[in-house]
């Protein structure tokens, strides 16, 4: 059995900086067309000179690849000015800005902690047409983590959403039945996107039979009702969701550690574990829009004109991959999946 797709883009991921981006690009680059590719390095990539050089770097280590887009993001902190943003969105190259709340994830700590500060930047991003994508958890210690992406909409981007109706957002790697109901409920300007691994597994395969640190992303993989949930916005088609891995490489002594790093590389096999959930859920059919149409669509770039090929032909995916010095543990390492992509 086999299945030829329009070329897919990941609207969500992360690539790291020299020894690690050149481990992984050529994970991505040898499927993907084009990738969103996150700000969160350290230093952050917080303006258009920055991103740039950024991007040479990517296309560096992926001259394998000529074909390969890197789409790139600044990093929104409250000191980024309205000129600044006049000047990614005059660049061509930089299609979004990150939001990430300080303090809710790895390299965020030069992120938001007032967001009525970054108004004026969101109201000059509205106007350069740059995507505001958001990782949506509240920070706040005293709301459970389980409970942070649902209280992030409520408190946050829901009263954004009202005061910039022209603003495009994607909400990103959701992870909540109140996240789908958001997006279902929301207009033609919000997007969303969903990681292979918040469609795949629900908290107890993070938890039961002993911690396993792999599992561990932010946000946090949560109770089974909520995969449910995702599972059936993306099998329904929705034209607003779309592919973003969000793979997000550590090393395995980082992860494996008395306070691991949080997230899940699946960049070794992106188009294959869509396509497994997909076809478990009867919906192969919804695959391709998934992967290639609604991404470009919501940011109104061209639909890739080349194809892949996917063909069930199981192959068992490796323990580890290079890393630099280190090596990663990939996403379902020593389990078999069932697609893979035709050279
Ligand atoms: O699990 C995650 N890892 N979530 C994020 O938001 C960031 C990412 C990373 O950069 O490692
Ligand atoms: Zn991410």
């Amino acid at each position: 059995m086999q299945l030829t797709l329009t070329r897919p883009d990941d609207w969500h991921l992360h690539l790291r900086d020299d020894t690690a981006l050149n481990a992984v690009v050529g994970h991505t680059a040898k499927t993907f067309a084009r990738a969103v590719v996150m700000p969160n390095l350290t230093p952050p990539v917080i303006n258009t000179e920055l991103a740039s050089q950024y991007r040479d770097r990517i296309l560096q280590a992926a001259k394998a690849y000529p074909g390969f887009d890197p789409l790139m993001t600044l990093y929104l902190t409250e000191q980024l000015t309205p000129e600044e943003i006049a000047r990614a969105g005059a660049s061509g190259f930089i299609k979004a800005c990150k939001l990430y709340p300080a303090g809710a994830t790895t390299n965020s700590d030069a992120g938001v902690k007032d967001i009525q500060k970054i108004y004026p930047t969101l109201e000059a991003m509205q106007r350069a047409n740059l995507v505001l994508c958001v990782h949506g958890e509240v920070v706040d210690p005293k709301v459970d983590i389980f409970d942070r992406e649902a209280v992030f909409i409520d408190q946050i981007l829901t009263p954004l959403v009202r005061e910039f109706p022209e603003l495009r957002v994607v909400l990103e790697h959701i992870t909540t039945e109140q996240a789908a109901t958001f997006i279902t409920d929301s207009p033609e300007t919000i997007g969303a996107t969903v990681t292979p691994q918040h469609l795949m597994y629900n908290r107890n395969d993070m938890l039961v039979g002993g911690i396993k640190p792999h599992f561990y992303c932010l946000p946090i993989i949560k109770r089974d009702n909520h995969r449910q949930a995702l599972v059936n916005l993306a099998m329904s088609g929705h034209p607003r969701l779309f592919l973003g891995t969000d793979s997000a490489p550590h090393a395995r002594t980082a992860k494996e550690s008395a306070c691991g790093c949080a997230g899940m590389f699946s960049a070794h096999a992106a188009i294959e574990l869509y396509a497994e959930v997909f076809e478990q859920h009867g919906a192969l059919d919804k695959l391709e829009a998934f992967a290639s149409f609604h991404g470009p669509d919501f940011y109104g770039l061209p639909r890739n004109a080349d194809t892949i090929t996917l063909e069930k032909s199981p192959w068992t995916v490796p323990e580890t991959y290079g890393f630099g010095d280190d090596v990663l543990v990939p996403m379902k390492a020593g389990a078999e999946l069932q697609w893979r992509v035709r050279d």
